[in-house]
């Protein structure tokens, strides 16, 4: 027997959605990372039907400037006002023409993202098998509320969907339902569009009554059941949006840890669809990897982590870390606290620590940036040390302007580098500098303003104070070591004077040196 020939996928897309209440069409909403149509068109996407129809309709632009550019093409068809799923179909078919009567036309709704590819291709399989006018997908679920019914003949054959509006009591207490997707024969579909009516609680021409039309014309219908109903569950509101998605992520974390992840808490794991984590990866709770984020081999990223289209190195770890658009080395340590902004590139073995800012930064192979610190627009090369405090002022209010550090640099704590500025291999700057000029090779960059010791100004200018007590209190002890003391305290206080502007060094112990 030749295979008939699957000539059109046809995605129902045109719907408001009004139950999301939402200025977003529904089908642009998103799971794990994609819109429902995309997950809709991903699961037939390997059926290699000849056409893929997008009915589009509620703002229309948006769906078909989503739709643009993916592979396989993707036609979308305009149907301009919603009149019912038949209309629907109807319309897309009359648009793509060229359909044989024997072909094959597919229909899935446009919101149901956790169906799956391999459903398809058996549902497909079943209908090429066991020729008839119609297959449909229908699912037993503990609570059809909203569904479409199957109902039966008492041979068990197909007779009829209800629609839910429509649904008398006998009805509404049936638990299997029509998932909205099907596989048709073209000849008897296109046949039974042409005489769909809007006879019905909605005033709409719904798809569901071509299944009443082929058993009351005789012709057969099948109804392959899903082994696992999860995959019709359709997202018509914010409640239905969040149960999709977290049995998407659940389907999501299953898999990586079939394939060898370990998650400790699945719950608070979340995976998007297009993510690739490797074997041996770790993901601590509450990590969220979106977008195109790869993680290789041995990484330990989490808890508390948002990685969005960033690729992690083999055997890093990644704590307390949001990062977008970032490539982070083997063996980088990350975190806590850190926020990598598009464009950050961090080498092998690099530590970037608590409260570092980065963006469109280099940072070469074991370099170290610690602890508090911005880095924006700037290189930073092989093993050199950013000290605690340092800012690359990269933005003078008008432009930003770019750095570029050396190896082997080391940056002492509370610099501040003034773009646009290089800093040699080896050099050093000292710590509270502001650097505004470049740095040659194994310099050094110091801003020296002397420190400049007032005594006695506490006691002075502050008599009363906890501090003035506290000052007078070591005074007493530093001045009764040195053998100097002078047990008059307010007599002291009095020789302070008016700012001899003594400047003296103060060693660690309080002494004068
Ligand atoms: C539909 C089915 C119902 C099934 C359920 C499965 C009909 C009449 N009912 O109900 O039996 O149980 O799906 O999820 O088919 N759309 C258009 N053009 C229109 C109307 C709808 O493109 O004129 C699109 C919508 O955007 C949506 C899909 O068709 O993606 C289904 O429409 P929706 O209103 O969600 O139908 P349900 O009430 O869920
Ligand atoms: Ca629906």
């Amino acid at each position: 027997m030749t295979q008939p020939r699957l000539a059109a996928v046809v995605v129902l897309a045109a719907g408001e959605g009004k139950r999301m209440r939402s200025a977003t069409p529904k089908v642009l909403h998103r799971v794990a990372g994609r819109t429902l149509v995309d997950h809709i068109l991903a699961a037939v996407a390997s059926l290699g039907a000849e056409k893929q129809l997008v009915v589009v309709g509620h703002e229309r632009e948006q769906v078909i400037a989503a739709l643009a550019g993916r592979v396989p093409e993707v036609t979308p068809v305009v149907q301009a006002s919603q009149r019912g799923t038949g209309h629907a179909v109807r319309t897309a078919l009359s648009a793509a023409g060229g359909i044989h009567p024997d072909d094959l036309v597919v229909v899935v709704p446009g919101d149901t993202p956790l169906l799956t590819g391999a459903t398809m291709s058996a549902l497909v399989a079943a209908h090429a098998h066991e020729p008839a006018a119609a297959t449909v997908l229908t699912a037993r679920v503990p609570d059809p509320l909203g569904y479409g019914r199957v109902l039966r003949d008492p041979s068990g054959r197909i007779r009829a969907i209800v629609e839910q509006a429509d649904a008398d009591a006998a009805a509404a207490a049936v638990r299997e339902i029509n998932t909205g997707v099907y596989v048709f024969t073209a000849g008897p579909l296109l046949a039974a569009l042409s005489s769909l009516t809007v006879d019905n609680a909605q005033g709409e021409e719904y798809l569901t009554d071509v299944v009443g039309a082929f058993f009351d014309g005789g012709q057969a219908v099948r109804a392959y059941p899903l082994d696992d109903p999860g995959e019709a569950a359709g997202v018509n509101d914010r409640l239905q949006l969040a149960a999709a998605a977290a049995a998407m992520r659940d389907r999501l974390v299953t898999a990586a840890m079939r394939a060898g992840v370990t998650v400790l808490d699945p719950t608070t794991t979340w995976i998007d669809a297009d993510v690739t984590v490797e074997a041996d990866v770790t993901l601590l709770p509450n990590t969220f990897l979106h977008g195109s984020t790869q993680v290789a081999a041995g990484a330990v990223i989490g808890p508390d982590c948002t990685l969005t289209d960033t690729l992690v190195g083999t055997a890093a770890t990644v704590s307390r870390t949001t990062a977008v658009g970032t490539v982070i080395g083997p063996d980088a340590s990350v975190g806590p606290y850190t926020h990598l902004r598009q464009g950050t590139r961090v080498g092998r073995g690099v530590k970037l620590g608590a409260f570092v800012e980065t963006k469109a930064a280099e940072i070469a192979d074991g370099a170290k940036v610690p602890h508090l610190a911005y880095v924006g627009d700037a290189v930073i090369g092989a093993r050199s040390n950013i000290g605690c405090g340092t800012i690359v002022a990269n933005y003078d209010g008008v432009a930003k302007h770019r750095t570029v550090i050396g190896a082997d640099v080391k940056i002492g704590s509370d610099t501040v580098l003034v773009a646009p500025v290089n800093v040699g291999d080896g050099a050093y700057t000292g710590a509270g500098s502001i650097v505004t000029e470049d740095v040659l090779p194994g310099a050094l960059a110091v801003r020296e303003g002397r420190q400049r010791t007032i005594e006695g100004w506490v006691e002075l200018r502050r008599p009363g104070t906890a501090a003035a007590r506290a000052a007078a209190a070591a005074r007493g002890y530093v001045e009764q070591a040195r053998g100097d003391g002078d047990p008059d305290r307010a007599d002291h206080v009095g020789h302070a004077g008016p700012a001899p502007a003594t400047v003296v060094g103060i060693s660690d112990n309080g002494r004068r040196t």
